[in-house]
């Protein structure tokens, strides 16, 4: 697929915007005809998001029925609740001797000890109880303002930290504000199908715990945009965070706290893995789900009607395995399109060393965590330059501390988002992620997140 082939397709569909939107109502017409167009005539869509879901086709051969999840699992659920509770009740009593901040520094720290115990779990039962866990409450909420350093506006929002919990953590939007209250500065949920679907047979997540890895096919199981969307609207109402682009005005009294920038909401859209309209799918999910979000990631973008508050940003993921070509096309087609950001990267095919020596790496899926840092920002870099620093990037792979996402940030990326870190490193990463990223501002002269973007491209 050349370049100069999707331009051209591009081209021609703006030509025949007319008869389209005489056929359909108004500005809805021409987007489902430009995804219509990107799905059914590239193959980007295949490109992008390929790490996980090209090893998630054909699996059912490969893998025999889900397997019950053990009873010595639910007994380990349970110590670990019981963990949870006493250290909660401990730090009670500690928090009626100690100011705030200290406590809330406390708390973040405890979750070091819980942590272990998580590894002692089938990987995705761990997943389900930290889940279970933010829903609840049952995790410290960062009550300190993060450093001033940090703050950024992206899309006309404001984010008062460059660091975002990636997609495929929280799928079905079940823990947002307990996620967003770890001190996340963006929380992307899903990826949210149009139909529910189960995905692959478990097990279907690996650890590799030696190399701060991890190995899934998951192969975006999903409750479905309706149940989505209506957990979204019941206990959030329509975000489309009024107050992250319009933070409330610093009070006069100075006695009193500044209003925390609430975390911005991003929400991820895949297809049915059944779907014969990939489009149609995509169209549904955009319906049903902008009203929610500060942004979606998706694969194409053009003009649609929405209300006063505009529509939100679209962004695009891509796969970490993309030739100099791909990657030359969909920089090509993301200018072409005026896509609002890409999101670089998802997980990786390949089984770099050291981990294709261990038995875990014959695993179908993609691979997550710190062997996928160095060819994510390699790739990051690569986009960068191609766009020119126009489009804002997300740098994603293997960032496991404020150093590493310091490194994304020079490489061109204004959002970094972890996934496999945090699994492995629980709630104290955060904060220890947001300090050591100032220090490395500072160290280098920086003033801003926003004056490092890209200072190894220039
Ligand atoms: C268990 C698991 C499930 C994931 N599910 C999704 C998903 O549904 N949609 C998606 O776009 N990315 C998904 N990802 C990819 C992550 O969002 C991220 O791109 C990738 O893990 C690389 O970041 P990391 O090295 O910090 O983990 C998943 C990753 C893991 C480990």
């Amino acid at each position: 697929m050349g370049s100069r082939k999707l331009v051209r397709d591009i081209f021609l569909s703006k030509q025949t915007k007319k008869v389209v939107e005489s056929r359909f109502s108004s500005i809805l017409a021409n987007r489902v005809f430009v995804i219509r167009r990107f799905c059914a005539q590239n193959e980007l869509p295949n490109k992008v998001e390929q790490g996980t879901k090209a090893v998630t086709e054909n699996l059912s051969e490969r893998v025999n029925g889900a397997s019950k999840e053990s009873e010595a699992s639910v007994k380990k659920g349970r110590l670990l609740t019981g963990a949870t509770i006493g250290l909660l009740i401990a730090g009670g009593a500690y928090a009626s001797i100690v100011d705030e901040g200290t406590f809330c520094g406390w708390l973040f720290s405890a979750t070091k000890v819980v942590n272990p115990f998580f590894a002692f779990l089938d990987a995705e039962r761990a997943h389900r109880l930290a889940i279970k866990a933010a829903a609840l409450g049952l995790v410290p909420k960062e009550k300190r303002l993060d450093p001033s350093i940090l703050g950024l506006e992206v899309w006309g929002r404001k984010f008062s930290n460059p660091i975002g919990l990636a997609a495929g953590f929280d799928k079905n939007a079940e823990a947002i504000e307990g996620l967003l209250g770890l001190g996340f500065g963006f929380l992307e949920v899903g990826s949210v199908t149009p139909m529910p679907q189960g995905g692959n047979p478990k097990p279907r997540i690996f650890r590799l715990p030696q190399e701060g890895a991890i190995i899934n096919r998951c192969g975006f199981n999903s409750e479905g945009i309706t149940s989505v969307a209506k957990r979204l609207g019941a206990q959030h109402g329509k975000r489309k965070l009024y107050e992250s682009a319009n933070p409330p005005p610093a009070s006069d009294d100075e006695d009193e706290q500044p209003v925390k920038v609430p975390g911005v909401l991003g929400i991820n859209l895949a297809k049915n893995k059944t779907t014969e309209d990939a489009a149609g799918d995509f169209v549904q999910g955009v319906y049903t789900l902008s009203p929610y979000a500060d942004y979606l990631v998706l694969y194409a973008r053009d003009q649609m009607q929405w209300g006063e508050e505009g529509p939100p940003p679209l962004l695009v993921k891509i796969a970490p395995d993309l030739s100099k070509q791909d990657l030359e096309d969909i920089a090509a087609v993301a200018l072409t399109l005026r896509l609002d950001g890409l999101i670089i990267s998802n997980t990786t095919i390949l089984r770099p060393d050291p981990v294709s020596s261990y038995p875990v790496a014959e695993e179908l899926g993609g691979l997550s965590g710190k062997p996928l840092f160095s060819p994510s920002t390699n790739i990051l870099k690569e986009m960068y330059i191609l766009t020119r620093g126009k489009i804002p990037l997300i740098g994603c792979g293997g960032v496991s501390s404020g150093e590493d996402a310091y490194k994304k940030i020079r490489a061109g990326a204004s959002l970094v988002q972890i996934y496999t870190a945090f699994a492995y490193g629980g709630p104290a990463l955060i904060p220890q992620m947001k300090a050591e990223l100032a220090k490395c501002l500072e160290r280098d002269g920086f003033k801003s997140v926003r004056e490092a973007v890209g200072a190894d491209c220039r």
